[in-house]
């Protein structure tokens, strides 16, 4: 059962996409599990860059197949605009198919995650906006719509006015919002479905004929561990399982089907939106690190909050995730800066010392990372392309996470490419 499952270990943004694509070479099936169009992965190969919002990042390879989950939330108006952008620039989206179960991002969601957000005021989440958690709500409260019902006119009209009539009292009469027109949405709407019919397959069945035929089968995690529903940093998380977990109900498959567990982070730490950061860089440092590694959103262009590696974090993410193995990615950012911080424990109010993630924001408000400083290290790294090849105080920060996560690492990201990786 060759399969893997790709996870983010912090908070999103630690490069999956790149890893997801340079698996993806070797690999027959990708699946997207969980999220949506939250989601922003960036692939670089032979000097252009695709971002990835909902379509699994092995969709560069022509032979590779890509499957949208069951535990994916669709925005039927991006996946098309994304499907376009892709075939316009000469990327075949033949090979992709969506579970008729995944619930559809319709426009009533994206409007109520707006006004719940301004609500909300200064203790808001810092939500991407697109209709993510309402959408969520809506599934786990039995009344989404579904792509089944997407793709099949008559039973989408009625189940889209009988919804948008009750989302309009929410819109109007909660937040004071503006009734949406049901009769435009639903004509809207209906021609997306007619468009994404050819793409809806079983997608649980796809994805264990494939395992059980022995074919490498991939699973792209969006969002990363600390933005978990449950293991996160909650409020202040999506509202979906970025775990391997989440994969596998996600996609429909058996957690026996999973052979692999990889981790991506980054060399340091980021998180866009609100909540916790123990390790945030509030000073020039933490300017530095974002204006060195690019640190904007890829799906919303906010900048990054920047820190310290967070090995308390990470280690939370391998205990969660059953990590296998992780990538260390972005490791050039840091080259230049003298001095590394990396936070090892969290010191609790009595004095105490913690290697374990706090389960709630109360808990750890009260905690204070707890640093060790390590040598930097200078010069172009982004040819590297063995271990070896790295000076000697990358090697020792790459192995020194490595003792303190408790987790091999078998990638180094020295640059975006998809050849700038580091094998181990
Ligand atoms: P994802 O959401 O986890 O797929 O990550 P994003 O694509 O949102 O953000 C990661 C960013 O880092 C992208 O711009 C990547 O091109 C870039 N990136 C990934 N790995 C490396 C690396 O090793 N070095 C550098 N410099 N950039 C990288
Ligand atoms: P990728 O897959 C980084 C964050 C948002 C916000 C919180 C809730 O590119 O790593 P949501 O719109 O999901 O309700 O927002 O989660 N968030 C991400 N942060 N990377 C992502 O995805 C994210 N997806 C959601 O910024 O803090
Ligand atoms: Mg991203």
């Amino acid at each position: 059962m060759p399969s893997k499952v790709v996870v983010g270990a912090q908070w999103g943004d630690e490069g999956k996409g790149k890893i997801i694509d340079i698996l993806a070479s070797r690999a027959d099936v990708v699946v997207r599990s969980q999220g949506g169009n939250n989601a922003g992965h960036t692939v670089e190969s032979d000097g252009q860059v695709y971002k990835l919002h909902l379509i699994p990042s092995g969709i560069l390879y022509p032979k590779t197949t890509c499957l949208i989950g069951c535990g994916v939330v669709v925005d039927p108006k991006v996946i098309l605009e994304e499907i376009d952008g892709l075939e316009s620039r000469g990327v075949s989206c033949a090979n992709l198919h969506i579970d008729p179960r995944a619930h559809v991002i319709m426009p009533w969601h994206i409007e109520l995650d707006g006004l719940s957000e301004k609500e909300r005021g200064s203790s808001d989440i810092g939500t991407t906006r697109r209709g993510i958690g309402p959408c969520y709500m809506d599934k786990a409260e039995r009344s989404g719509i579904r792509i089944y019902d997407l793709v099949h006119p008559d039973i989408f009209a009625k189940k889209a006015a009988a919804v948008c009539a009750l989302k309009n009292k929410i819109i109007v009469n909660v937040y004071g919002g503006k009734a949406l027109d049901a009769d435009k949405i639903i004509e809207e709407y209906t021609a997306y479905g007619k468009r994404l019919a050819k793409y809806v397959s079983d997608v649980s069945v796809m994805a264990y004929e494939a395992i059980k035929a022995g074919k490498e089968v991939l699973f792209e995690g969006a969002q990363g561990a600390l933005l978990d529903i449950d293991l996160g940093t909650y409020p202040y998380v999506t509202s979906s399982h970025p775990t391997a977990g989440g994969a596998a109900t996600g996609t429909g498959i058996g957690p026996t089907c999973i052979e692999e567990v990889i981790g991506v982070a980054k060399s340091y730490t980021t998180r866009v939106g609100k909540g916790p950061f123990p390790t945030e860089l509030l000073d020039e440092q933490g300017d530095e690190i974002r204006n060195r590694g690019h640190e904007f959103g890829t799906t919303t262009g906010r900048p990054r909050r920047t820190g310290w590696f967070d090995a308390v974090i990470v280690r939370h993410a391998v205990r969660i995730n059953g990590l296998t193995s992780i990538a260390i990615n972005k490791l050039d950012t840091l080259s230049g800066i003298k001095e590394l911080k990396i936070c090892t424990s969290y010191k609790k109010p009595d004095g105490s010392i913690t290697n374990d993630f706090p389960p709630t924001l109360e808990e750890l408000a009260e905690c204070e990372p707890v640093y060790e400083t390590v040598e930097g290290f200078d010069g172009d790294i982004s040819a590297c392309r063995s271990f070896d090849e790295l000076p000697q105080g990358a090697k020792n920060y790459i192995l020194r996470i490595e003792e303190l996560i408790g987790c091999r690492v078998s990638m180094v990201g020295v640059g975006p490419g998809r050849d700038q990786n580091i094998e181990r």
